[in-house]
């Protein structure tokens, strides 16, 4: 309770009721500040972020039952990056804030925040990658982007086993044939959950096998008017993946869209600086 001097210090001179507030965490403290004379009124601020119900509990005598605030400021959200205020002690509010019910989500939510913005589109890519892939338990990520023919390439991936990749590109079945093309074509997630038993995957059968491949996710990356490409996670399980999951992966979508777009607008502007040098 730092600031508990200069209100008292204040009321000495002050002809108006004296308000003291800072790091007030428990009604104790409140009550010991008041009854100490050293201000009229208290103010608690985080300590009702963190408990919206520390006054009813407390009068009701269920003080054990009360979440206390740590004073750790993740809810200066104005300094922590995060768009909308959430408390670390207070998971109802953190978890409404952020419409996110599912703590594994709401851990990749954060870990997704901890990416630097400001790095290069390709490298912020794969750490998308890395971030859903670690926190969602996918065995490993890739983005092929697309040009307007249809032929597909790889331009970001994480934790691919060795020679996957090269595998791929050995097929020469259209990307547009596969379930990649379904969501590029119809812009919708397309999930498999038993790749081996999938028709459409039949061209790369002996590469799903091979890498035991259960369940593949197909996001597309588009545009207002431009298809781009699709992002996509696959896993050795056959996955029950949710609603809220699937919900969430489409938010990732749009920020791997826009990097994907900085990305060619980079690679232009280097190809063009590289002419000009001759
Ligand atoms: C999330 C958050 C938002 C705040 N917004 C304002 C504000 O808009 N205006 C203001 O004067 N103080 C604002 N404050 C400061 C509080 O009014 C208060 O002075 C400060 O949190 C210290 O009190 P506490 O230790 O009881 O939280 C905010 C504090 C927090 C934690
Ligand atoms: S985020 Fe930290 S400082 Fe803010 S109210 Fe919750 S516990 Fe207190």
């Amino acid at each position: 309770m730092p600031h508990i001097g200069i209100a008292a210090e204040l009321k000495r001179f002050a002809t108006v009721p004296v308000c003291a507030v800072g790091s007030i965490f428990s009604i104790d403290q409140a009550e010991s500040i008041i009854s100490s004379g050293k201000s009229d009124l208290v103010a608690m601020g985080r300590a009702q972020v963190a408990d919206p119900e520390i006054v009813k509990k407390s009068l009701a005598g269920h003080e054990s039952d009360i979440m206390e605030c740590t004073g750790c400021n993740d809810c200066v959200f104005w300094t922590t990056g995060d768009s909308q205020m959430y408390c670390s002690v207070n998971p109802a509010l953190r978890k409404r804030d952020e419409g996110i019910v599912n703590d594994e989500l709401y851990e990749l939510y954060r870990a997704i925040t901890e990416i630097d913005v400001f790095s290069p589109p390709r490298v912020y890519i794969e750490e998308l990658l890395k971030v859903i892939c670690d926190n969602l338990k996918y065995r490993f990520g890739t983005v092929i982007e697309v040009d307007d023919h249809g032929k597909g390439w790889l331009i970001a991936s994480y934790n691919a086993p060795e020679n996957y990749i090269e595998q791929v590109h050995r097929v020469t079945a259209p990307v547009l044939s596969s379930p990649s093309g379904e969501a590029i074509e119809l812009r919708r997630i397309v999930v498999v959950r038993n790749a081996l038993s999938d028709p459409r995957l039949a061209p790369w059968c002996g590469i799903v096998r091979s890498y035991n491949l259960k369940t593949i996710i197909w996001m597309p990356l588009f545009g207002r008017n431009r298809v781009y490409g699709t992002y996509v996670l696959y896993d050795t399980r056959i996955r029950d993946t949710s609603e809220e999951e699937l919900q969430f992966l489409e938010r990732i979508r749009v920020m791997i869209s826009i990097a994907l777009t900085s990305n060619q607008y980079l690679d232009r502007l280097i190809r063009k600086r590289r002419e000009l040098e001759g």
